[in-house]
């Protein structure tokens, strides 16, 4: 099995039927490679071609599917990759898109023994696991890889994990040795792991009987990036537009017929004339100081008015909290392979004054889209 230098993960194999729906998670993949002269001295190759590594290739899927299994026979896309790197076999399978895959991704190779590679990998609730290989080269079919690694166990999305791996034999070719010519096995044998002890023949490259075991060979690191909620909005913040100027004058007629209509007086045209004024003209005099309605004020019962007077003007000069319109539909989705956006938006029917509540976000940002909608693989979103 893979072995686990530190792992923050509680279990591989569980199913994460609690992990959330709607939510896309985006994590960092990076493979760093550790074959060095120094850790694994035996037939190091140093020339011709000297250790490195092919291109990562990955997928997350759901519970059902496996790239690669200790203990299954290679498939054809399997045997092409761990024997030449080639990973055309592999991609047109997984892009067949059968078996809960969700996202296809590759790092791109390392050309050293100790280097580093990264990629990006989406996931979401329902395929919350990924599987990923990269071939040992030069080697008959040996690659180091992750075998359904759940990043969302016990339902939630892991911030990152770490996985140190061995080397292992895709069972394809009889090789021993790092530079073994092509000797293809028929039948073919399980997909095993290579450990310091097996197989158990001091030819092989990896043998190394005074070692408990071999030091890791490749790590991988997946880190958490990001995480949508694909049911929520993502607002957007957008200043008053100029527009909203306009309506603020109409705003202006509207208040003061509000105020006509709250009144219960006979006099409407005359209060409505003061109020007016009021509003208008000087916000802040006192109805006392106003010429206009002193006439008023010695009538019987002038005091009660001009209390619902002041009243009034109390509350015209309220704060007025921001008045949006209802939102628009979702806008289409601006990308149909990999993630876009979709919006919404609405208008400000009247915008606030005297320090009343702002307008709130005008756009509304959702994400949309699937890694499933590309095709073929390789075009658009993924650049191999
Ligand atoms: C997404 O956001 C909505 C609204 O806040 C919330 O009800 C829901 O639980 C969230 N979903 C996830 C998977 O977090
Ligand atoms: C996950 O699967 C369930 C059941 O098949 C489905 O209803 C749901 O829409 C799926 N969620 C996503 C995010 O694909
Ligand atoms: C994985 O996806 C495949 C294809 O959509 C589906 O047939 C299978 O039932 C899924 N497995 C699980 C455990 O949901
Ligand atoms: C919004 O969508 C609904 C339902 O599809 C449709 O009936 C309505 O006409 C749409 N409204 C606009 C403004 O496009």
């Amino acid at each position: 099995m893979l072995f686990m230098i530190v792992v923050l993960l509680t279990s591989v194999s569980s199913g994460s039927t609690l992990c959330p729906q709607g939510e896309l998670a985006i994590y960092k993949v990076t493979m760093e490679t550790d074959w060095s002269l120094e850790k694994f001295p035996k037939h190091y190759p140093s020339w011709r071609p000297r250790a490195q590594w092919s291109k990562v290739l990955g997928c997350t899927h759901n519970q059902s599917f496996r790239l690669w299994k200790l203990g299954d026979l290679a498939s054809e896309g399997l045997k092409l990759f761990a024997e030449t790197g080639n990973s055309n076999n592999l991609v047109d399978h997984l892009s067949q898109g059968r078996g809960g895959i969700f996202d296809v991704f590759s790092a791109p190779a390392v050309f050293t023994g100790v280097g580093t590679t990264e990629g990006t990998v989406f996931l979401d609730g329902n395929h919350s696991k990924v599987s990923l290989i990269s071939k040992i080269i030069p080697s008959p079919d040996w690659f180091v890889g992750v075998d359904s690694l759940e990043l969302c166990p016990k339902g939630e999305w892991v911030e990152q994990a770490r996985i140190g791996v061995g080397p292992v034999d895709a069972g394809t070719d009889a090789g021993f040795t790092f530079t073994s010519p092509n000797w293809e096995l028929k039948p073919r044998l399980k997909i095993s792991q290579i450990t310091a002890h097996h197989p158990s023949h001091p030819a092989n490259s990896f043998y190394y009987p005074a070692l408990r075991k071999l030091p890791p060979l490749a790590t991988f690191k997946f880190v958490k990036v990001n995480l949508y909620n694909l049911t929520i909005d993502v607002m957007n913040t957008q200043s008053v537009k100029q527009e909203t100027v306009n309506q603020e004058t109409n705003d202006d007629n509207q208040g003061a017929v509000k105020v006509i209509d709250l009144s219960n007086d006979n006099s409407q045209n005359i209060i409505e004339k003061s109020v007016e004024t009021i509003s208008r003209n000087v916000p802040n005099l006192q109805l006392s100081d106003e010429p206009k309605t002193t006439k008023l004020l010695k009538d019987k019962g002038m005091k009660k008015r001009k209390k619902k007077l002041l009243f009034k003007e109390l509350r015209q000069n309220r704060p007025r909290p921001c008045k949006v319109s209802e939102w628009s539909n979702w806008s289409a989705c601006s990308k149909s392979c990999g993630f876009g956006q979709m919006t919404k938006i609405r208008k400000i029917i009247k915008s606030p004054k005297r320090g009343g509540k702002p307008c709130p976000n005008l756009v509304a940002t959702r994400w949309c889209g699937s890694a499933r909608n590309c095709r073929p693989l390789g075009a658009g979103y993924f650049m191999w």
